[in-house]
């Protein structure tokens, strides 16, 4: 199975959950992304001695603990006591969701410099520790795109006026 259809039917899947469930769910890649990955991806770097990799990923680091706690103790919250009706018009939840997914935009610009450094890696011929890196950097590169998207489906969605946004996300441009 390619990855494609691998992210086809983990979406699939997704979309039978509960808004509690989805939650908890992505609660838990908050913590794999910061107690596991990110610490890992910085200790290779580091053992590389890319030192424009390992800034790059502490900075990221800092910025998605600011982004996944505000996830989990304002926005998630507050959807959750609103069981789930998501009222698109409500102004703080509005607000809030723009501000996430303004964030995630970031988030997908600073991963094609993550793959900007990955294909480097590559190209300097990546046996080894470096190769492990590159695995690594690719398989978190996915999930983080995946997990960003998932939230702006199921859970920052927006009103009638940006389709113009959601449409240029569904092509890719993200
Ligand atoms: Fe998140
Ligand atoms: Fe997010």
């Amino acid at each position: 199975m390619n990855e494609g259809e691998t992210s086809l039917l983990q979406w699939q899947n997704l979309q039978s959950l509960d808004l509690a469930e989805l939650i908890d769910i992505l609660k838990a890649q908050h913590t794999d992304f910061l107690d596991s990955d990110l610490p890992e991806l910085q200790e290779l770097a580091h053992l590389l001695a890319d030192r424009p990799l390992e800034r790059f990923l502490e900075n990221m680091a800092e910025e998605l603990a600011i982004h996944f706690r505000t996830e989990e103790k304002v926005v998630f919250p507050v959807l959750e006591s609103m069981s789930g009706q998501h009222n698109a018009l409500d102004p703080a939840l509005r607000i809030a969701s723009d501000h996430m997914r303004e964030d995630h935009r970031s988030h997908f610009r600073h991963l094609r410099v993550l793959r900007a450094f990955q294909e480097e890696l590559e190209q300097q011929g990546a046996r080894g520790m470096r190769q492990h890196l590159c695995l690594r950097l690719n398989d978190f590169c996915n999930r983080m795109q995946l997990h960003a998207t998932w939230e702006n489906r199921r859970i920052f969605r927006r009103p009638a006026v940006t389709e113009t946004v959601a449409r240029r996300e569904a092509s890719g441009n993200q």
